[in-house]
């Protein structure tokens, strides 16, 4: 298949603002002078947004890595994971082909594509809410024959299963992926021979479980909805938040706000600074000892030490940081947008909370 720009292309393409954030987190990633290292997620990222690879969202890409277009162009078109044409506004089907499936029905799956969606993949339905495609090995061959849906699986499938699937999700609903077929897993098709009391005591399988919880089967990211590190860590999702807004103050138990600013407070914040403003450090761990920072993900004992040597011990002053004040933390961390990009402070406030301790 020839993987060109389509005929038919938006005037114009934008991030949404929480997306402009992640991607910018993203090429922050990269040391000076390899931001085109970044090419890949921010080009995905606009794909989850919109659907498909535009040309307005390829000149966006290649102005923000400070690349010729074409450059872009040649990553999107190589990779078989970015679409190239307009997909449904509901949903892309994605129909493994591949031995397994195909042995156990993929045709019969295509059959239905075919006659609910369009004769051709890569095309719009009648109504523009279904595209499909014929995929390689999506590697759930144990539970074929399957389609991924958006970004989500549908396992164990028949024709009328696939069908109704396709009605429901044309009607606005979203039925649960993971195996069709009454399976929990890909145990035996007879039933569990081992660890049997395993699957009664889950409604679903962990897969199954998370993209419930996640809710974003067929949905369009705009940047603003959980991630899988909060759904595992039960945080509600983060509003978005205005550039330079101070975010809400967690305090420790049995401690005022009063008393965290008027006791212990080493340094107030150094406002208008050019690494951003000095957060309210900490002489020392207040009585009881430092909070292990280090259950925060992507905090392990080196930055812990670090960010104790700062004055930096308890999960609220991490809570509690402003824009400003990630970045100050961030100069000194030498690790510029990984605080934002790991979620830091959601996890810093849930734990000030007493979650996830
Ligand atoms: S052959 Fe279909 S998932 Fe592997």
């Amino acid at each position: 298949m020839l993987r060109r720009l389509h005929h038919h292309q938006p005037e114009s393409f934008a991030f949404t603002p929480a997306n402009l954030e992640w991607a910018r987190g993203q090429i922050a990633k990269y040391p000076e002078g390899r931001q085109a290292s970044a090419v890949i997620p921010l080009l995905w990222r606009g794909q989850e947004q919109e659907g498909w690879v535009t040309r307005p969202m390829i000149e966006t890409v290649a102005r923000m890595l400070d690349l010729a277009p074409i450059r872009v162009l040649e990553v999107a078109s190589f990779y078989f994971m970015f679409q190239m044409a307009p997909v449904g506004s509901v949903a892309h089907v994605q129909v493994c082909g591949t031995t397994s499936c195909m042995i156990c029905g993929a045709e019969d799956l295509i059959g239905v594509c075919r006659d609910k969606i369009a004769k051709a993949p890569h095309t719009l339905s009648a109504d523009g809410k279904f595209s499909w495609e014929e995929v390689e090995c999506l590697g759930a061959c144990a539970n074929a024959p399957m389609v991924q849906i958006g970004k989500d699986y549908y396992e164990d499938l028949t024709a009328e299963k696939f069908a109704w699937i396709l009605d429901e999700l044309a009607a606005g609903r979203v039925p649960t992926p993971g195996p069709q077929n009454g399976r929990f897993a890909s145990e035996p098709l007879g039933g569990l021979t081992s660890l049997k009391g395993f699957a009664k005591t889950h409604e679903a399988n962990a897969s199954v479980a998370l993209a419930t919880q996640l809710g974003d089967t067929v949905k369009r990211i705009d940047g603003t909805e959980p991630t899988a590190t909060d759904v595992m860590r039960g945080a509600s999702p983060m509003p978005v938040r205005k550039k330079g807004a101070p975010k809400a103050r967690a305090t420790g138990a049995g401690e005022s706000d009063a008393a965290l600013r008027e006791a212990e407070t080493v340094g107030r914040p150094e406002q208008g600074s050019v690494a951003g403003s000095k957060p309210a450090l900490l002489k020392k761990p207040r009585k009881g000892g430092a909070d292990d920072l280090k259950k925060i993900s992507g905090v392990g004992p080196k930055l812990e030490s670090l960010l104790n040597e700062l004055g930096v011990f308890h999960f609220d002053q991490i809570a509690a940081w402003t824009d400003d004040e990630i970045a100050w933390v961030d100069e000194r961390l030498k690790f510029k947008g990984r605080i934002e990009r790991e979620g830091w402070i959601a996890q810093a406030q849930a734990l000030a909370r007493g979650e996830g301790a």
